[in-house]
């Protein structure tokens, strides 16, 4: 389902018909200390009628609320369902941006990495928003997504919605001020995983290893840095979510063990795409798909030889890490510093 939908749904529909299906709204409003609301009405008029002085003592207004909660259901309806077990997705090529023919079709399956490289301008983020809505030659790239071989008609699209694809993005707006294990512990609830205090840890641990700088299970997520953040993320959507395809578009520069995090994602069974100029995460994944003008114009397998070079190239990223870390504290650079003997 999508943002608009969502924002339909908190606008038309009864606050109690919302919890009856999506029981783990309630904290949304207990931590706004929302309790008090009329359950009949729907989110605008309830708050119409409710206490003011409740509503403004957070700083938000009416319309903020709704729009926070249009984007809570958003979030958690889609870590709420239940995995759509699917073995692959096939791309049928459309065209180009000049009208050109586009390699007829190309197919992955669960448990592959791919990345999506070519110019800025060129059509990655375009790709992977194709796959996400699951493009019916209704696109401008004219392409079509099948899974596991077939056609998707309008039904299986619409109850497919949401469930069949995690979105990493650069921005991680966190709309409450929980906890880290707050955090964890509703997407464990809303998935009512039978071994919840297992999956956390888990979790926490996975994070806890991608992220550069340490954080705990009582760190409110709105002070995590960007890196711990995403890092928060990819591994929540490794362990927490069940979305059998994850799209990320472009995580460079974002403060975490990516090589890390591209075995992670790929121990899950799931087919992961990444968007990215980075040479390390382009070259960690199984495959990566070559976008010119519009088009997937190659497909190239990283070959033994370009997975030999990865070790080499995690040695420049650390020095170029190290070099900003001196320059970001003041210090001074020597032929020293690039060698990693100081
Ligand atoms: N095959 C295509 N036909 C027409 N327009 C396209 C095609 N592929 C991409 N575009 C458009 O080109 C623009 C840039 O694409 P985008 O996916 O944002 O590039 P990138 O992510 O590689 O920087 C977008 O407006 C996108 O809709
Ligand atoms: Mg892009």
């Amino acid at each position: 389902m999508s943002a608009e939908k969502y924002l339909e749904m908190a606008i038309a529909v009864p606050l109690n018909q919302i919890l009856a299906e999506h029981p783990i709204c309630r904290d949304f409003f207990m931590n706004l200390r929302l309790q008090d609301l009329d359950w009949n009405l729907p989110l605008m008029q309830a708050l119409d009628h409710s206490d003011q002085e409740a509503i403004s003592e957070f700083g938000l207004d009416r319309g903020m609320i709704l729009r926070e909660f249009s984007l809570f259901l958003e979030a958690f309806s889609r870590v709420a369902a239940d995995a759509a077990a699917i073995r692959s997705l096939t791309i049928i090529g459309g065209h180009g941006k000049s009208g050109e023919p586009e390699i007829t079709q190309w197919t992955a399956t669960v448990g592959e990495i791919i990345s999506i490289v070519g110019p800025t301008g060129s059509g990655k983020s375009r790709l992977l928003a194709d796959i996400e809505c699951l493009a019916d030659g209704d696109t401008p790239t004219g392409r079509r997504i099948h899974v596991d071989g077939r056609e998707v008609d309008e039904g299986q699209r619409f109850d497919m919605e949401g469930k069949l694809v995690a979105q990493l993005s650069q921005n991680m707006n966190f709309v409450m001020d929980l906890t880290v294990k707050e955090f964890l512990e509703m997407h464990a609830g809303s998935r009512m995983t039978r071994d919840a205090e297992h999956a956390i840890a888990r979790c926490f641990e996975c994070a806890n290893e991608l992220a550069g700088e340490k954080f705990a299970l009582d760190t409110k997520v709105t002070q995590l840095s960007g890196g711990q953040s995403r890092a928060l993320m990819i591994a929540d959507t490794a362990c927490m979510s069940s979305s059998p395809v994850v799209l990320i578009d472009e995580i460079e520069n974002a403060g975490i063990d990516r090589r890390q995090a591209i075995k992670l994602l790929a121990q899950k069974e799931k087919i992961v795409f990444i968007s990215t100029h980075d040479p390390l995460l382009a070259l960690s994944a199984d495959k990566r798909l070559v976008i010119k003008n519009g088009c997937i114009s190659r497909i190239i397998e990283t070959s033994e030889e370009e997975k030999n070079c990865l070790d080499a190239i995690e040695t420049l990223d650390a020095t170029l890490l190290r070099l900003r870390t001196r320059l970001r504290h003041g210090d001074e650079i020597s032929m020293n510093t690039l060698k990693g003997e100081e």
